[in-house]
């Protein structure tokens, strides 16, 4: 017997009172971001409801920068990095006048209900913003850190990945040539995600990340008996958050202690939050997009829409922005095995 699929209907939600729907990106822009603007807004229009654009994130708010947007606003951005909409980090949002003028704002502009694209500061905001003036908001996680409890991935987070293992194997190439060993820095906040992935899917030899104490003697020692061995070249990938102090740091006192070693540092830097988003980042974020604009229809505020082995995750902004996601410590196993 064949399987009935419910297809969603426009007029699925003709009662609930949200008729003006606001979006915006926040935080660092993460590749995909367009993707989440374009399906909030064909939902939103979809549904029945209008859809504004926020420019620059909560400043934007404040400011009052809005847009209309409609269908033909986002055709053609699905393939684009960055964001359209613009993003900022915002001080004043963090003040309480600033909150009351985007309060405001909102009001004057008769939107009922907010969509925000970001990570961590995002959400804070958010939460904070929706307490105080009661406004429906519901969160898509976009960040290439992949650092948000209660989401198996973020958006950007895929692109970032494949920037990083493409850099990687460039690099491999020149440090193979010249039998070095280089440590190249990736981004990842306080998280090490992208530095961990990042070095198994690039053959990394070894991988330092926040989450774990560096031991540099062990580090060495590991360096060592792969230079012994078959390899003439070695990565380390460094999360920019790890506690020994930076791949630089660590460079050099790898070289002070063997000086038979030639050392090179790259720090990879902000092409990790460029560039067109993959096939994986532009389907998470469309579907994060409807589910966004589902959820805002369906009641429900104040949580981000997560995605959990494959399906919609509901997580409340206090437990995406509390808890650590945990790294799996099979994967660092994963490293050393695969290296030695
Ligand atoms: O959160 C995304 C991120 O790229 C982090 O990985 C990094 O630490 C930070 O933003 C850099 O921020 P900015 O672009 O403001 O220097």
């Amino acid at each position: 017997m064949s399987k009935e699929i419910r297809v969603s209907m426009p007029d699925d939600y003709i009662d609930n009172p949200i008729k003006r729907i606001g979006v915006l990106t926040s935080g660092g822009d993460a590749p995909g971001m367009n993707a989440a603007v374009r399906a909030v807004t064909r939902t939103s229009i979809f549904y029945g409801r209008e859809v504004v654009g926020i420019f620059h994130g909560y400043k934007g708010l404040i400011e009052k920068n809005f847009k209309p947007l409609a269908s033909g606003d986002v055709s053609n951005i699905i393939q684009l990095g960055g964001t359209i909409l613009k993003t900022a980090r915002s001080q004043e949002f963090h003040t309480r006048e600033g909150r009351e003028k985007a309060y405001q704002n909102l009001q004057e502009a008769g939107i009922d209900a907010l969509v925000v694209i970001g990570g961590d500061g995002t959400f804070t905001g958010a939460r904070i913003f929706a307490q105080e003036f009661g406004v429906p908001i519901v969160g898509i996680p976009g960040t290439i850190d992949n650092d948000l409890f209660g989401t198996d991935f973020t958006v950007g987070y895929d692109t970032a990945l494949n920037t990083i293992i493409e850099a990687v194997d460039k690099i491999r190439d020149t440090a193979t040539a010249h039998e070095r060993l280089f440590f190249i820095e990736v981004m990842g906040r306080d998280a090490g995600f992208l530095a961990l992935n990042g070095g198994i899917a690039s053959g990394a030899e070894a991988v330092l990340i926040p989450e774990t104490d560096t031991d540099l003697m062990t580090l060495e020692n590991f360096i060592k008996s792969g230079y012994r061995k078959s390899k003439n070249s070695s990565i380390v990938l460094v999360a920019e958050g790890e506690k020994a102090g930076g791949a630089f740091n660590i460079a050099k006192q790898v070289e002070n202690d063997y000086p038979q070693y030639d050392v090179r540092v790259t720090v990879l830097g902000h092409i990790q939050r460029g560039g067109s988003p993959t096939a994986s980042d532009r389907i998470l974020a469309s579907r994060l997009g409807v589910a966004a604009v589902e959820t805002l229809l369906d009641d429900q505020q104040s949580v981000m829409v997560g995605i959990e082995n494959d399906e919609i995750a509901l997580v409340p902004f206090n437990k995406a922005i509390k808890y650590d996601k945990e790294l799996n410590p099979k994967l660092l196993d994963s490293i050393r095995i695969l290296s030695s």
